[in-house]
Parts: structure tokens; C-alpha cells; sequence
């Protein structure tokens, strides 16, 4: 309690008037604000909240389910349960017991016995990737995590590091990796399509903060190799698209050459004809030699969080051995997470790349040693809003 005041008085000084455009500001409200609600819930409660906090997470799923979200947002008015059951099929009781949860956690509005309104919480709740996501988060990915706990103690409390053992094979009852067994259920895979559907969300483009003329283009030679960079594991290559897009310019000063790298499944739904003039798609498996050598840099984005570091270490010898020292930049496009103090939503990804594959989300410290230990050196790390960032590194001469 005696840390109010002090966090009270900083709240007070916020600039309202500059919020809307100042990410950080706003970043740093939300982690003072949430500050005060821990004090004020204070220890006890908050201990206790938190055994009983999954059932919101039901509530939403089965609200999912039952259609709640998009037929309170279709309402003009007030919605009554009666009325959604009628639409819905489900017991009038039933919903009201699970919309009482959802508003009393700000999901919808309460607004007399057994009537609901929508609020904009409740019309993002609506959104089909935000539903697909509830329904694949909590049937795949929660639903493997509930097992952790056995399966953490029958392993004696070891890391799980093999994309075929860890707590969705275990849960699922499978060897086959978290991708390959997803493929066997075509709805989720369809909700996991569609919750990611454009990778990016709200971040910005690596290249808008990371200084590619200075950092990339100046010294780029291309008697060396004409391609700039390559994207080991692209995707369809919506970073190497958009880095084309906004170096347009350069390409036709500097005139450079882009590789998509990828399993040939993806590669093969890439057509030919929707990339521009200088993109090469080159099916490639990132655990065998790297056919491109010396090119000016090697980029790999959401890739290594995917694997744990024994995994990491052989992709990053085959790109070693392609690299050429003193010119080939390595940039890895991950979450750096702090050494200390990470944000929650941060550390619940690193649980969710544990759950999926046995990958990790890594802190400065565990790139570093990482790279280091794979054999790069001059390694660097450019850091954006949210933890978002670039790990650079070269390798060196001998
Ligand atoms: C999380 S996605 C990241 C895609 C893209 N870089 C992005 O940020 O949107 C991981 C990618 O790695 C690819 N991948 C998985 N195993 C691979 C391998 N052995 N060789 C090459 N690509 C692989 C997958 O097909 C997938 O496109």
C-alpha cells in the first residue's frame, strides 16, 4: 500500500492529450495501472483469483460455441437470454450463468436481470480470428497444457526439447509434430489459419526501425552474390514482399535479388507470377547445407523460437558455413525477451512454443550465448516496441 501515492502521482502526470499516439506511454499506463490493481486487489485475493481465473476462459469458449458473441452484437438494444436461447438452442439458464462470468470480466454488458448488451470488448469477442483463435488455443494448445504438470513429473522436471515429445504428443497421444498432427484436424487447422491469418498483427515491419540503408544496402557488393537477402523459412514471403515495396528505389539503384526458402508445400502455393521481377522461391530445408553462399544477409523471422537449441545450432551451422566473413549479416527476427522483468504476455508465449514443439521465446542473454555457442561473433541486438527485435551477427574470419 505504501507504493501508491508514488505510483499515483506518475499515473496523474500522464499526458492524456499525447496517449492516442505514443505507444510507449500507453505501454507504461497499462504497467502502472495494472501495478495499482495488484495492490489493491492485495496478495490473498490475488493468490486465490487466480486458481479459479480458467473459468473465464471456459465461459468464452462455450460462449464461442453458442454463437453468445455475435448474436448480443446483432441485437440493436438489449439482448434477454430468452432470446438468446431461442437463437441458440441452449438453455436459458445456462446462458445467463455464463454470460454472468463474461460480464462481470467486462466481456459484455449487464444491463438488468438476465439482459446483455454489446461493448466493443464484446465486438472484438465477435471477430471470426479472435473466435477461431479461442476454439484453437483452447482445444490444442490449453487443453496439451493441462497435461504438463504429469507429464513435467513423470519427466522428472526436464525441458522438453523434441518437436515429437513434448506436451501436445503427449496430450494427443501422438509422435507426430505439432504441424504434421495438426493436418489431421482440418477445423483447427482452418481456426489456427485464420488466428494467425496475417502474421503481423499490429507490429511494424522489421525494416520501418532496423536502418537497412546503413546497416544492409551500404557495403552490399554484388560481385560477392547479387542476392541481398535470403528468408530461410519465408512463409509465402510477406516480409520479403513488403521489404520490396518499401525499397523499391533502392532495387532499381541498387538492383538486388530476394530468396524465399521454404518446405516445398508452402513454396509450391506461392504462384510465380505474384512476385516481382528479382524473387527467386527456392525450396529449401533449413537442416541441410544452405545452397545461397555469401549473400548479404540471411534472414530467419518466427523460425528459431519454434526449436530448442540444439535444434537451433544445427540450422545456424548449415547458414555458418554459407556466410562469408566480414560481409553475410545473420538477422533473426524474434521477441528478445528481458533478462529480468519480462511482460506476461511474453513469457506465456515462451510457454506456448514449450507446448507446441519444445521450442522457447529467448531473453538477451540466451540469444547471445546461442549464437555465440552455434560460432558467430559481432553480435548484436536491436530491440523495438514490445520486445520485438533484430538479432544480428556475423561470423568470423577463420
Ligand atoms: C512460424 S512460420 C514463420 C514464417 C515466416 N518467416 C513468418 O514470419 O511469417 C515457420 C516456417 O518455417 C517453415 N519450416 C519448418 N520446418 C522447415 C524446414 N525444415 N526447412 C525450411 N522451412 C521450414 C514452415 O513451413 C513455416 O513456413
Amino acid at each position: 500500500m505504501n507504493r501508491l501515492p508514488n505510483l499515483m502521482s506518475k499515473i496523474q502526470g500522464v499526458d492524456v492529450a499525447q496517449l492516442p499516439q505514443d505507444q510507449g506511454a500507453q505501454a507504461e499506463l497499462l504497467r502502472l495501472t495494472r501495478e495499482v490493481t495488484t495492490i489493491l486487489e492485495g496478495p490473498v485475493n490475488r493468490a486465490t483469483d487466480l486458481v479459479f481465473k480458467p473459468y473465464t476462459t471456459v465461459a468464452a469458449r462455450i460462449a464461442v460455441d453458442l454463437d453468445l458473441f455475435n448474436h448480443i452484437c446483432a441485437a440493436s438494444g438489449d439482448v434477454t437470454s430468452k432470446q438468446l436461447a431461442n437463437l441458440t438452442r441452449g438453455d436459458e439458464l445456462l446462458i445467463s450463468r455464463i454470460l454472468r462470468l463474461l460480464a462481470a470480466t467486462g466481456f459484455v454488458d449487464n444491463t438488468g436481470e438476465d439482459e446483455w448488451k454489446s461493448n466493443e470488448t464484446t465486438q472484438a469477442m465477435a471477430m471470426p480470428a479472435i473466435e477461431a483463435g479461442h476454439r484453437f488455443v483452447f482445444d490444442v494448445l490449453v487443453s496439451s497444457a493441462m497435461k504438463a504438470p504429469k507429464y513435467l513429473s513423470e519427466t522428472k522436471y526436464q525441458v522438453p526439447t523434441e518437436p515429437t515429445d513434448t506436451f501436445v504428443q503427449y496430450a494427443f497421444q501422438t509422435r507426430l509434430p505439432f504441424f504434421q498432427y495438426l493436418q489431421s484436424m482440418p477445423s483447427l487447422m482452418h481456426d489456427f489459419n485464420l488466428f494467425m491469418g496475417n502474421t503481423m498483427g499490429n507490429r511494424q515491419y522489421w525494416h520501418d526501425w532496423y536502418d537497412v540503408r546503413k546497416l544492409l544496402l551500404t557495403g552490399f557488393d554484388r560481385s560477392h552474390n547479387s542476392v541481398l537477402l535470403v528468408d530461410v523459412g519465408s512463409g509465402k514471403g510477406h516480409d520479403m514482399l513488403a521489404f520490396h515495396q518499401a525499397f523499391a528505389d533502392s532495387a532499381t539503384e541498387v538492383s538486388f535479388r530476394l530468396v524465399l526458402q521454404d518446405l516445398p508445400p508452402v513454396l509450391e502455393s506461392v504462384s510465380e507470377h505474384e512476385l516481382p521481377a528479382g524473387f527467386e522461391k527456392m525450396p529449401h530445408d533449413f537442416f541441410t547445407e544452405q545452397p545461397v553462399k555469401a549473400a548479404r544477409g540471411y534472414f530467419l523471422h518466427h523460425i528459431l523460437h519454434d526449436w530448442s537449441d540444439q535444434y537451433c545450432i544445427k540450422i545456424l551451422r548449415c547458414l555458418r558455413k554459407a556466410m562469408l566473413p566480414g560481409y553475410s549479416k545473420l538477422l533473426i527476427h524474434e521477441l528478445i525477451l528481458p533478462n529480468s522483468g519480462a511482460e506476461e504476455i511474453q513469457a506465456r508465449f515462451d510457454l506456448v512454443m514449450m507446448t507446441l514443439s519444445g521450442g522457447m521465446e529467448r531473453s538477451r542473454t540466451q540469444w547471445v550465448r546461442l549464437l555465440e555457442e552455434a560460432g558467430f561473433c559481432n553480435i548484436t541486438l536491436y530491440e523495438h516496441l514490445d520486445h520485438d527485435g533484430i538479432i544480428e551477427a556475423e561470423v568470423p574470419n577463420h
